[in-house]
């Protein structure tokens, strides 16, 4: 199954069974990570697999395995996670595995050192994933709760409908576009506290995602000279 008709019907999975996923997946899961495209290659990001009980998290539906994220604390890092990983949360579901982002909850401090803390990259967050014990899927585009595509742009655009779908932190749907002859440029809300303003840009990052699966023969990221925004940052300009 192609990454992109994913899009239109995944949803977080809050339900699991107890089983953790097989052996052979984990290795397509690995397999498919180690070929991820980055938003910046340049950024070092690390993936490590770990057990529930190294995970610190209010959520008693946390799954048997977790996949905690490090990156260089550079910037563009926030965005590049979100591209990255949410290429492997499309690919989850499209294998029939539930995932959801954990923004909340944190693995414990050893699992912390032992995973990556030794090549001095910061933990930015987890995933959830696991085989589902409810609807992997939605029934329906309509099942979505999103902004328009008025919303989201300066002008309404149906290229933009699988970032409108894109999944963000409390469902914040932080991301605006405004197109610029062939480009459209992206910025997102940069208000309240810092962890909210680096989520936003794990969530614009993961906009982006769902245009560069949906247009990965034309998709380009560039960084322009761009007008600001008032209560916005500035992520960068695509092509699709
Ligand atoms: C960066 C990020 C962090 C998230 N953190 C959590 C979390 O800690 N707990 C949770 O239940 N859902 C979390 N979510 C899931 C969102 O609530 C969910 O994606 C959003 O409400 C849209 O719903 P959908 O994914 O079903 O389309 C997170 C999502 C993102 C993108």
């Amino acid at each position: 199954m192609q990454l992109a008709d994913m899009i239109q019907k995944r949803q977080s999975v809050r339900r699991y069974e107890k089983t953790p996923v097989s052996p052979e997946q984990i290795a397509q899961i690995r397999a498919f990570i180690a070929a991820m495209k980055p938003l910046y290659a340049d950024i070092q990001v690390k993936a490590e697999l770990i057990e529930k009980d190294a995970v610190k998290s209010l959520f008693p539906w946390v799954t048997p395995q977790v996949i905690a994220i490090f990156s260089e604390d550079k910037e563009g890092a926030m965005e590049n996670v979100g591209f990255l990983y949410q290429q492997l949360d499309l690919f989850l579901q499209s294998i029939g595995l539930g995932t959801c982002w954990l923004g909340v909850g944190r693995p414990s401090e050893d699992a912390i050192f032992a995973a990556a803390g030794q090549d001095g990259l910061q933990y930015v967050i987890m995933m959830s994933f696991g085989y589902p014990k409810e609807a992997l899927y939605r029934d329906s585009v309509h099942d979505f709760h999103r902004k328009a595509l008025a919303d989201i742009a300066d002008t309404a655009d149906a290229r933009l409908e699988p970032a409108r779908l894109a999944p963000s932190s409390m469902n914040s749907q932080p991301w605006y576009f405004v197109h610029d002859g062939e480009l459209l440029h992206l910025y997102c809300v940069q208000k309240g506290v810092d962890k909210a303003k680096k989520l936003n840009r794990l969530d614009a990052g993961i906009a982006l995602a769902h245009l560069y699966v949906s247009n990965m023969d034309t998709f380009v990221f560039t960084k322009k000279a761009v007008p600001e925004r008032k209560g916005y940052g500035y992520i960068g300009s695509v092509r699709i």
